[in-house]
């Protein structure tokens, strides 16, 4: 007989058929009621065994962890929690699990905590919570997929191993194949980078971007969707050393177009997740509801999971400039009050605790800031030609979001080569360095804009999980790489 999975079966069940499930016992109850699950749902099946016809040592190594088979017949459920069960007529043992190891780890039936079950990531997909994230997670990298296919996108391949530095925050981590040790020197005593695989210095890419765009000024539409790597030290829940990151680049659009674009990707997500993930989204919704019983009043989130999902759909972002959310943050009681631990001055970058109070007291939704000071964001991004004398802005956009911040930074770039030039100079970017970047906007130069989305921040708002560390099977942070 074929094996079903237990979605397949759950979603057309019939009663009366003969069925052969394979799964890892979830648990085992009264010798007698087994909860299987098989990754496939959420949902388990119940296998229910007549122990008098079952042989003592089979029946001893039915136990919560182990892998079994299981023939029998579909009948209609007599007991509450399922419609539907599985007669049993013969269990086979596929892979035994001790239930004293079993005791001390995340397969456990109980509650654990968030830092044990990181600790047994190797486990911790055998739990609820993690099984669901991990469908999410594949079903919205289907759905971004789709998003850009459908709208006639290419999907590019850009390095990994790279010489360039995109966003010119000197974070990155070096591949070499020299010696630590005894790496060959220059005269003056630095490493002789030349005689390193590449013949020359190179690390992991932090962003896919500025090779996107040479692709998107001949492809027209194009995204990369692969993992960058920032090698800074923040131990943050919403960092990442290893992260996924999504880059459109689209020629002739500008800055409001780059605007719409990445609004109706983020609410295509959200839609998508609704229709597509209802079981384990529902199930993420009631376990965040649980846990927000144990929280006082002031500190619960005031929609649910799946109530903040659907208001992303059905509302538009708040797009404001960064001039205007200087101004509404100064004028805020929470400022006049000194409730803010930085300062709030045209001129330097927004601290998260100001993201976060535009975002969730002010508009109460996510907000798009444009026009940011050109002194603290990257130099491809397009100089305002509206900027006043002094305070140069550039066609920068932040997307923030509630309980997360910044998910989406993206700009229309700097297509006049001599803007890009000077820009190139005030950030101390060697002009050969990039010299293919530059070489594009002398042949037909265009507008174009694109913007970046981090991955598993997303991820974090369609699961309500509240650490980065959670929405990725493996996590990379500072002091730890296990696994
Ligand atoms: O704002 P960032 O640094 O933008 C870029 O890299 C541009 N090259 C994107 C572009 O215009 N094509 O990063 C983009 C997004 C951030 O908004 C954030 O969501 C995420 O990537 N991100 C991180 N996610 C997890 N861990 C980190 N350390 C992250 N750093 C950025
Ligand atoms: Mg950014």
């Amino acid at each position: 007989m074929n094996r079903t999975k237990i979605a397949d079966l759950l979603n057309d069940p019939k009663i009366g058929q003969e069925y052969l499930v394979k799964g890892w016992v979830r648990a085992f109850r009264s010798n007698r009621f087994i909860q299987l699950n098989d990754g496939s749902t959420i949902k388990t099946l119940q296998g229910v065994v007549d122990f008098e016809k079952m042989d003592e040592h089979t029946l001893k190594r039915i136990t919560t962890g182990s892998a079994i088979s299981l023939t029998g017949t579909l009948i209609e459920s007599l007991g509450s929690g399922q419609s539907v069960e599985l007669q049993v007529n013969e269990v086979e043992i596929i892979g035994d699990a001790n239930p004293d190891d079993v005791q001390k780890t995340v397969m456990q039936p109980k509650k654990h905590s968030m830092e044990f079950l990181r600790e047994q990531a190797h486990l911790r997909f055998r739990t609820n919570t993690f099984s669901s994230v991990f469908r999410i997670r594949h079903a919205v990298a289907y759905a971004i997929h789709k998003f850009f296919n459908d709208r006639g996108f290419y999907y590019i391949h850009t390095p990994i191993i790279t010489g360039s530095d995109a966003e010119g925050a000197g974070e990155m981590f070096r591949v070499t194949t020299l010696d630590p040790v005894i790496p060959p020197l220059n005269e003056d005593g630095t490493v002789n980078f030349k005689e390193d695989f590449f013949g020359k210095s190179v690390n992991l890419t932090v962003s896919g971007q500025l090779e996107a765009e040479l692709a998107a000024l001949a492809l027209g539409q194009v995204y990369t969707f692969g993992p960058t790597f920032r090698a800074e030290n923040s131990n943050t829940s919403r960092h990442l050393a290893e992260f996924w990151m999504i880059e459109p680049e689209v020629a002739f659009n500008d800055i409001h177009d780059n605007m719409d674009l990445a609004e109706d990707m983020l609410k295509y997500i959200c839609s998508y997740v609704m229709e597509n993930c209802a079981d384990d989204l529902q199930f993420l919704n009631d376990r965040e509801a649980a846990e927000q019983q144990s929280k006082p009043q002031n500190e619960r989130n005031e929609l649910s999971l799946i109530e903040r999902l659907k208001f992303v759909t059905e509302n538009n972002f708040e797009r404001i400039t960064y001039t205007k959310a200087i101004d509404v943050l100064r004028n805020s009681n929470h400022y006049k009050k000194k409730k803010f631990q930085y300062e709030v001055e045209w001129g330097t970058d927004l601290q998260s605790e100001h993201e976060r109070y535009l975002v969730e007291k002010e508009y109460k939704r996510p907000v798009i800031i444009t026009d940011y000071p050109a002194s603290f964001k990257a130099f491809y991004m397009r100089r305002n030609d509206h900027s006043e004398p002094g305070k140069e802005t550039v066609a920068a956009m932040d997307i923030l979001f509630p309980g997360i911040g910044e998910m989406v930074g993206g700009s229309q770039r700097e297509e006049r080569l001599d803007i890009l030039k000077e820009k190139c100079a005030a950030f101390h970017i060697e002009e050969q360095e990039l010299w293919w970047y530059l070489e594009t906007r002398k042949f037909g130069t265009v507008p174009h804009a694109g913007f970046g989305l981090g991955f598993e921040r997303m991820i974090m708002f369609v699961t309500g999980m509240t650490n980065i560390r959670d929405v990725i099977p493996f996590p990379r942070t500072p002091l730890n790489a296990e696994f």
